[in-house]
């Protein structure tokens, strides 16, 4: 197997708004997202739900972009990953901007939203935060740089998600975020202003940021926002966030072009099975963590977590390409109770900081298995949708860089086996991250930068993962120099 990418591959990195931009001055500040209320809240820091840090002590990317796109020169990259901040673009309410909506029952089928609708929204928009954003994309394309631009990052502007009042009244208080369909509408308009305003600096569009980790980590026990435990909550918000990926897409189409590019970025996480036996609860696991969502995205089938067998048309035929985040696996063990597997304690995202995996295999500050062979597999589940695939992340909590080159190059190796033996359809890679940055409820603790960051002086430091990085990518494959670090663990990583 040659170790070289197809040619014109796309190396880049992925950001976030919210993780990146607040820290260098007073004007980059963003007090009106959930995720901002929800990491200052009292009780939050105090039940040490959150870390206590907070995004106005971030690396400062707002002000600081043309230091951070050198950087991505200084790399090599070619193509870039960010996402524009809703409550930055629309502070205020937009509800009062009216729109044709085709509903029945919650499902919202289409929406309208004409060119005198934009002018409206266009008057409510953020005039500065507009600019702003028009000088980073400017400066990305200036260098080079290919622009994903992706609509949603997890933080709701709060006239959309009250997190305080949903969680304190379990969930039947609002504004409600995801678990209204309304939000659907709004998040519609969103799609459609950015696609108007800036679809000629935009080279592929994604709508989301793994959807399935909104509805999932927010409303089963989990730290973020709204932080409740709800099974129906959670189909709630996973229904409106499927048909809002639908919503969207149709926007960015109308009024971004018919052939822009619309994707959706997914966590894909392949579930394993502990034993031969489990091999039935892992593809349970698969279904109702992952597949579901691609059957309704591309063939219109509506079985939300594998349930019912409704056929949704307007659902049916919308997604372009398809970005996957890997980080790790999991590995389950049948269960009798619904859904029908249990995640074993000790293997992929189940395990001790900084330690090894019940498999040894070491595990990274978050306390997640160093799993290359899962890519491979992650890329193989996807591959039977028939679309464009970029790993959209992939990356490591890993403050002293002990491990990151390794995991790059294993992760890398494993791709290539993907697109060469597997032939699948992979077009890029995007690193999470370029620089530390704020690692939601976990804080700065958790450090994924291959770029180190001084928080307090806000200077950036190459990481030496940061040379391997650069090398692959300026041979475009694995150095043969760089062979040994696709074996993981390897002797040298002292697991
Ligand atoms: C998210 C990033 C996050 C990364 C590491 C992904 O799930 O998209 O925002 O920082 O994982 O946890």
């Amino acid at each position: 197997m040659s170790l070289e990418f197809p040619k014109g591959f796309l190396w880049g990195i992925s950001m976030a708004a919210f993780q990146y931009e607040m820290g260098a001055s007073p004007d980059s500040l963003d007090p009106n997202s959930d995720w901002y209320v929800w990491l200052h809240d009292k009780q939050n820091i105090e039940r040490g739900v959150v870390s206590g840090d907070v995004p106005e002590n971030g690396p400062g990317y707002y002000d600081l972009f043309r230091v951070d796109h050198s950087w991505a020169r200084w790399l090599g990259l070619n193509a870039w990953r960010m996402n524009v901040e809703w409550s930055r673009i629309f502070p205020k309410s937009t509800r009062e901007v009216k729109v044709y909506v085709d509903a029945e029952e919650g499902s919202i089928k289409s929406v309208e939203v004409s060119e005198g609708t934009l002018k409206q929204l266009d008057r409510l928009a953020n005039r500065s935060a507009i600019e702003r954003y028009r000088e980073i994309f400017e400066d990305l394309k200036c260098r080079g740089l290919k622009l994903i631009l992706n609509l949603y990052h997890w933080p709701l502007p709060l006239w959309v998600h009250d997190p305080i009042k949903v969680r304190d009244t379990a969930g039947k208080e609002g504004p409600r975020g995801w678990l209204d369909a309304e939000t659907v509408v709004e998040f519609a308009k969103f799609a459609a202003y950015i696609a108007w305003k800036f679809g000629e600096l935009v080279d592929m569009w994604s709508t989301f940021n793994e959807p399935n980790v909104t509805w999932s980590i927010g409303y089963t026990g989990g730290n973020f926002p709204p932080g409740l435990n709800d099974y129906k909550l959670s189909l709630a918000a996973a229904v409106n966030l499927v048909q809002a990926h639908a919503r969207a897409y149709d926007q960015v189409k109308e009024h971004a072009g018919r052939d822009a590019q619309v994707g959706v970025i997914y966590a894909v996480t392949p579930a394993e099975p502990a034993t031969d036996e489990d091999r039935e609860a892992a593809e349970i696991a698969n279904k109702v963590m992952t597949n579901w969502y691609f059957e309704a995205i591309t063939e219109g089938k509506f079985a939300p977590f594998g349930i019912g067998d409704e056929l949704r048309a307007d659902l049916k035929g919308k997604v372009d390409w398809i970005g996957i985040n890997y980080y790790s696996r999991l590995v389950v063990k049948a269960d009798e109770r619904l859904p029908g597997y249990r995640v074993l304690p000790g293997y992929g995202f189940a395990c001790k900081p900084a330690s090894k995996s019940e498999a040894g295999f070491p595990t990274s500050d978050s306390g997640w298995e160093i799993y290359p062979q899962g890519l491979r597999k992650a890329v193989n589940m996807i591959k039977k949708y028939g679309k464009p695939i970029i790993v959209t992340e992939n990356g490591i909590a890993d403050a002293s860089d002990r491990h990151r080159s390794w995991y790059i190059v294993s992760h890398l190796y494993q791709l290539l086996k993907a697109i060469k033996v597997d032939g699948a359809d992979v077009r890029g890679y995007l690193h999470w991250s370029l620089i530390d940055n704020l690692e939601w409820a976990s804080g700065f603790k958790m450090r994924f930068g291959l770029i180190y960051v001084d928080m307090k002086t806000k200077q950036r430091y190459p990481r030496p993962s940061a040379y391997v990085f650069k090398d692959i990518i300026h041979s475009n494959g694995i150095p043969d120099y760089l062979l040994a670090y696709s074996e993981y663990p390897n002797i040298l990583s002292g697991a």
